[in-house]
């Protein structure tokens, strides 16, 4: 039985460290485009078919909250869902599991672009310092909607959607999907200045567009949205998961492994791919797929995150764990979250020599690492520690990995199958009783 600490089972990764991962792996769909997707589908009430969706907990939360209000979600395969919305019955989604889901906001715009209306129980999601929703709340109300907070719901209505001209005050992924999607629907033209340029915004300003909306310019930092009087039915398979895929690279890395990552569009990994090579990594790009070999001792670099296309935030921990074992000193600098640096402790039960200073963290590389009993504090920083536990002398116990599955479809199981001893039991009991596979 999975032992319960206040709300939630523990489940937990025990991990022997040490070997090399050696293989190949293929990336799913993007879990932070698929949030902004599936919530998009609503907008019409003719069928839309999804395909490539990952299957990671915070997709299927945000599926439960969409069947919450009326909207009929089929299974078609693991990766397929047919979503329809044209009978949603309320335009309130209070769901107890919404709250736990950063994304749950992209509701809002969907449903205040479609019914002028909705209200959605306020976001929560990782834990990685405060997170605002102001622009989010500027975008609409610049387009004519009243926003308002009350009894922990954050509640838009408009009698018009007007088009309108918005800068937002800094590069948020969220607000620029948000207001994409409720102009859309709004009478006229919206230009939004200062947008974010993921490749995550782009793939919702594609699915949108396959759905009859009218967006130009995603994936630079002005957008323009004509907007249209409805949209339709599509069928639309979401991008190759751009984090997901640099995790796997950094796996190889702190591992000193061979990996062929498929399902990629190397493009999106520029960034990542550069700062591996920086630290010693040798990487070959193919048209879908690229390859990375770790044949030496990883060598220290400096980074500071930034929206796209520069380093992602959620691949700030990932990079703090291989440096953690680099030669050299490194520093690392969060410039999108405050407080992402929440895991630096669990890597110092392993060895690690970091120091935190303001929203820097200086890292001693040491010559390895030890496993330790550590807990993921958050997703990214939760697959950082797995990564650290794999390069680890001995073994870990990585609790709290429900963090982990919000994320990353069946994570030990691609990783068992480049060679790592990793397995995931439910309770502490089964935990000690774990037998590993060593290779
Ligand atoms: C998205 O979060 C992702 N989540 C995050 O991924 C990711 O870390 C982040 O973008 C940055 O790339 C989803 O897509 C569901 P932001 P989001 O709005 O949209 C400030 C993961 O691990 N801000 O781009 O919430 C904010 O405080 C997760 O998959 C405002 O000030 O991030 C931050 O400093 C974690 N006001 C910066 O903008 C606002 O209204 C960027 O945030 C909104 C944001």
């Amino acid at each position: 039985m999975p032992v319960n600490k206040g709300d939630h089972k523990v489940e937990q990764y025990i991990i022997s460290g040490g070997s090399p991962l050696v293989g190949e792996v293929e990336i799913c769909g993007a879990k932070n485009a698929a949030l902004g997707i599936l919530a998009a589908s609503l907008m019409t009430d003719e069928p839309v078919i999804i395909e490539n969706l990952p299957d990671v907990s915070d997709t299927n939360v945000l599926l439960q909250a969409m069947e919450s209000i009326g909207v009929v979600v089929d299974r078609l395969s693991r990766h397929t869902v047919k979503i329809s919305a044209g009978a949603v019955n309320s335009l309130i989604v209070e769901s107890a599991y919404i709250k736990k889901i950063r994304a749950s906001y992209y509701i809002l715009g969907a449903l205040l672009g479609k019914y002028r209306k909705a209200s959605v129980a306020l976001p929560g999601g990782c834990n990685i310092g405060s997170r605002p929703i102001d622009q989010h709340m500027k975008g609409f109300k610049a387009l004519g909607a009243s926003v308002r907070i009350s009894h922990g719901l954050i509640s838009t209505e408009a009698d018009r959607l007007v088009g309108s001209h918005i800068y937002l005050d800094v590069v948020t992924v969220g607000a620029t999907i948000n207001i994409m999607l409720a102009a859309s629907l709004a009478e006229g033209k919206t230009i939004i200045e200062n947008a974010a340029k993921e490749p995550h915004v782009v793939d919702v300003a594609n699915f949108l567009n396959s759905m009859g909306a009218s967006i130009k310019g995603a994936g630079t930092d002005i957008i323009r949205i004509k907007g249209v009087e409805k949209l339709h039915g599509t069928t639309y398979s979401i991008i190759p998961d751009q984090i997901e895929a640099g995790t796997f690279m950094f796996a190889a890395a702190i591992t000193r492994g061979d990996i062929m990552i498929k399902n990629v569009i190397p493009k999106h990994l520029e960034s990542i791919s550069a700062k591996l090579i920086e630290m010693g990594c040798e990487i070959e790009e193919f048209d879908d797929q690229l390859r990375i070999v770790a044949a030496k001792r990883l060598m220290k670099t400096h980074v500071k995150t930034l929206p796209y296309p520069g380093f992602p935030t959620d691949m700030q921990p990932q990079i703090v764990a291989a440096l953690a074992t680099s030669e050299g000193t490194s520093v690392v600098t969060e410039s999108i979250f405050e407080n992402r640096f929440r895991y630096v402790d669990e890597l110092i039960k392993m060895g690690a020599l970091i120091k935190v200073e303001g929203n820097s963290a200086i890292i001693e590389g040491v010559n390895r690492l030890t496993g330790a009993l550590i807990q993921a504090p958050d997703l990214r920083a939760g697959a950082a520690l797995v990564l650290a536990a794999l390069a680890a002398e001995g073994e870990s116990v990585v609790d709290d990995i429900i963090y982990i599955e919000r994320g990353y479809e069946d994570f030990h199981i691609k990783l068992r199958s480049l060679g790592a001893c990793i397995e995931k039991t439910d309770s502490n009991k089964d935990a000690r009783r774990a037998v590993f596979k060593v290779s």
